[in-house]
């Protein structure tokens, strides 16, 4: 494994022109701030050696390697998530191959269904803590000591610093957030109503299928990290609605210009 990801960051390093320390997933609702890199390098997943290949649409995504502000940031543009039936190994193997290069702080984010009864629809929820609740674990298997140890300490995952930062921003600029934890569950199904009263009991406030795994990896491998939701959804107990994906995409769309702001001010002030 560590002679895969190292291969696949000598590529990448010999194509890049820096190595940016800020590491991006540009998950959910931020499709906008991938506009925004600036003096950018595109390489498409394809061209990358060992990186997943895409299951089902044509392409995978790419990485972006550009300035945000003066800040050099890598951008993952798609995510691979484990639904698709990628192993967990790969949907991490980015987060692995970003820590090869030189990356030191992750941000991400995600959509994700509520179940806190204060938050609303459009919310933006800093993520404080995590549940994993994934049927298969990233780090499971033999451990590579130069990668990090074999019983990592997950008790303070998301970066306080940068949560205290991303809050102080939002309140500048007048923007609601809220905070919370979140659960991380494979999908694709949403949930039931009872799962989402299930989550909520076990300490949830928001649940989605996606960057537990890829957070999981980056604090084994000491980087700091911060990850932002939009909460598209709500299910709160007795008030459960239909949610669709559209729909998810649509709050998410309408949510974005308030979540790039905090990530790009967070990030061009790291
Ligand atoms: N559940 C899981 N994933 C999600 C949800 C949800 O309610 N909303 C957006 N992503």
């Amino acid at each position: 494994m560590l002679a895969i990801i190292n291969e696949t960051a000598a590529f990448l390093a010999a194509k890049m022109q820096y190595l940016p320390k800020i590491g991006i997933i540009l998950g959910t609702g931020l499709g906008e701030l991938a506009t925004q890199i600036t003096h950018r390098q595109e390489i498409p997943y394809e061209e990358i050696p060992h990186f997943p290949v895409s299951t089902v649409e044509g392409h995978s995504g790419k990485l972006i390697i550009g300035q945000l502000g003066n800040t050099k940031v890598l951008a993952m543009q798609g995510r691979f998530h484990y639904y698709e039936g990628y192993s967990m190994k790969q949907v991490t193997f980015p987060v692995r191959v970003m820590k090869a290069l030189g990356v030191e702080t992750l941000l991400v984010s995600n959509a994700a269904g509520g179940m806190n009864p204060d938050f609303k629809i459009g919310d933006l929820m800093i993520i404080t803590d995590h549940i994993n609740t994934f049927p298969e674990h990233p780090l499971r298997g033999a451990n590579e000591p130069s990668l990090g140890v074999r019983f990592p300490d997950m008790s303070k995952a998301y970066t306080k610093a940068l949560r205290e930062k991303a809050k102080k921003i939002a309140a500048n600029h007048g923007i609601r957030v809220v905070e919370g934890v979140y659960v991380g569950t494979s999908g694709p199904t949403f949930e039931t109503p009872a799962e989402y009263t299930y989550f909520r009991t076990i300490g949830g406030d928001a649940v989605g299928m996606s960057t537990v795994p890829e957070v999981i990896v980056a604090v084994h491998a000491g980087m700091q990290v911060f990850a932002m939701s939009i909460i598209t959804d709500l299910g709160i107990a007795g008030q459960v609605v239909e949610v669709s994906h559209e729909e998810v995409q649509q709050i998410a769309n309408q949510a974005q210009p308030k979540m790039t702001l905090i990530m790009k001010e967070l990030i061009e002030n790291l």
